[in-house]
C-alpha cells in the first residue's frame, strides 16, 4: 500500500489529500499522503499561488509553453481585459460617471450591466446609450452581445438593494462585478456650523449607499461562489484636501469609502473577492453642473485645471480604463487599493 502511495504522482496526491481532508484517518498510509501533500504544497506554491490567471499560461510562462506546444495561442493582453459573459451591477449607473463606466463595462464584452439609480425612468443620455449597446457586437470574434439593463432603487434602502441584487442574481445564475457610484455632493459651509441633517444626507447616500451597494453584489458572488470584483467609486477628497471647499461631510465620507475598501478587502480576500476604489480627481458632470458651486465660484473650471500638473480638469469617459482594469483579470493581483485618477492633483 505504501509502496502504492508513493508512486502517486503529484496531481493525485493532491486530489487524494482533497478526498480525505477533514476524515479522521490515522494510519500510517493517509499520514503518508499527507506529508506527502504538504511536501508537493510548499514546493509548488512558490509557483501556482503566484497567479490565478483563468488564461493561464500567460506571459513568460506562455513563452516557455510554446517552445514544446506548437499550437500555443497569440497574445493574450487584450483577452485578459475582457469580461466576456460576465454580468456587473453599476449603481448611479443613469449618468455621469456611473454610465460611462457602464458602457465601458458593455463595450469590454459583459454578457449585461444593470444599472441602479433613484429616477423611476431613465433618462435620455441612459436611452441613447442603451440603444448604442444595442447595435453592439463585443467579444474577441465581434460575435457577442451584450445588454444594458436599469432598476431604478434608491441605495440607501439596504433591504431593497439587497432584494434587487438577488433578482440580477436570479435571472442571470451569476453576478461577477460591482460599481458603486451612485453619490451626492454637499453645500460649502463652514465646518463648525454644518447642520446635522444636512451632514448625515451625505453620508447616508455617499457611505452607506456604497456599503449597501457593495454588499448586495458581494452576497451573489458568494451565492454563486465568484471570485468577482468590488469597485467602490471614491474621491481625491478621502485622501487629500481640494483648496476652498468647505464640504466636510463630503470629504468624511469619501475618507470612510477608502477604509470601506481595505476593510472589506480583507474580509473577503479569501473568497477570491477582490475590493478597490477609484479616486477621482475633478471631472465635469452635472454633479458639478447642479450642485451651486459654479454660482458661488464661476471661475471655478479655470482654478481646477490650475490646479493640477496637466492643466485641465477630467472627462467623464477617463475612467473607462480604469474600471474595466480592475474589473476584468488584468488586475487579478490587485485588493485594498485606491486608485487615484486626477490628472495628478494629488502629486502636488
Ligand atoms: N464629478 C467629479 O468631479 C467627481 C470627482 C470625484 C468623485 N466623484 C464621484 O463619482 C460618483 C459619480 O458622480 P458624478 O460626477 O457622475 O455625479 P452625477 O450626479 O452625475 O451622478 C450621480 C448619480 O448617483 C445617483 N444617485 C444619487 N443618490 C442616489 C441614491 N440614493 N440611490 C441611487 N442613486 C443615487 C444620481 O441620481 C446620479 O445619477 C459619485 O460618487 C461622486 O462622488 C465625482
Amino acid at each position: 500500500m505504501l509502496s502504492i502511495v508513493n508512486s502517486l504522482s503529484q496531481t493525485r496526491i493532491s486530489s487524494v489529500a482533497r478526498l480525505f481532508r477533514g476524515h479522521d484517518f490515522s494510519s500510517s498510509c493517509t499520514c503518508l499522503i499527507s506529508q506527502k501533500a504538504t511536501f508537493y504544497t510548499r514546493s509548488v506554491h512558490s509557483r501556482s499561488q503566484q497567479s490565478e490567471s483563468r488564461l493561464a499560461p500567460i506571459g513568460v510562462s506562455a513563452a516557455l509553453d510554446a517552445r514544446t506546444n506548437s499550437n500555443a495561442s497569440g497574445p493574450k493582453i487584450f483577452k485578459e481585459f475582457s469580461l466576456s459573459d460576465r454580468v456587473c451591477i453599476v449603481s448611479g449607473g443613469n449618468r455621469g460617471l456611473g454610465l460611462d463606466m457602464a458602457l465601458a463595462l458593455c463595450e469590454a464584452g459583459a454578457r449585461a450591466v444593470y444599472c441602479l439609480d433613484l429616477p423611476e425612468r431613465p433618462g435620455e443620455e441612459w436611452e441613447a446609450t442603451r440603444a448604442f449597446v444595442e447595435r453592439m457586437k463585443t467579444g474577441v470574434n465581434a460575435d457577442k452581445t451584450t445588454r444594458l439593463e436599469y432598476v431604478s432603487v434608491d441605495v440607501t434602502d439596504q433591504e431593497v438593494v439587497w432584494k434587487r441584487a438577488e433578482e440580477v442574481g436570479d435571472k442571470e445564475g451569476r453576478v461577477d462585478v460591482c460599481v458603486a457610484a451612485a453619490g451626492v455632493s454637499s453645500p460649502s459651509i463652514d465646518c463648525l456650523e454644518f447642520p446635522g441633517d444636512k451632514f448625515r444626507k451625505v453620508l447616508d447616500v455617499n457611505t452607506s449607499g456604497v456599503f449597501f451597494t457593495a454588499q448586495a453584489a458581494g452576497r451573489q458572488m458568494r451565492r454563486f461562489g465568484i471570485p468577482g470584483s468590488i469597485v467602490l467609486i471614491s474621491s481625491m477628497t478621502g485622501t487629500i484636501m481640494a483648496r476652498g471647499h468647505e464640504t466636510i461631510p463630503y470629504n468624511t465620507s469619501k475618507g470612510a469609502v477608502n477604509q470601506m475598501t481595505r476593510s472589506m478587502a480583507c474580509e473577503l480576500g479569501k473568497e477570491g473577492i477582490r475590493v478597490n476604489s477609484i479616486s477621482p480627481g475633478y471631472i465635469f458632470t452635472r454633479m458639478v453642473e447642479t450642485s451651486g458651486v459654479l454660482q458661488q465660484y464661476p471661475d471655478l473650471i479655470e482654478r481646477w485645471s490650475s490646479q493640477n500638473p496637466l492643466g485641465r480638469i477630467g472627462r467623464p469617459d477617463e475612467l473607462r480604463g480604469v474600471v474595466t482594469w480592475l474589473a476584468s483579470d488584468a488586475s487579478t493581483f490587485c485588493t485594498g487599493s485606491d486608485i487615484l485618477v486626477t490628472g495628478g492633483h494629488h502629486a502636488w
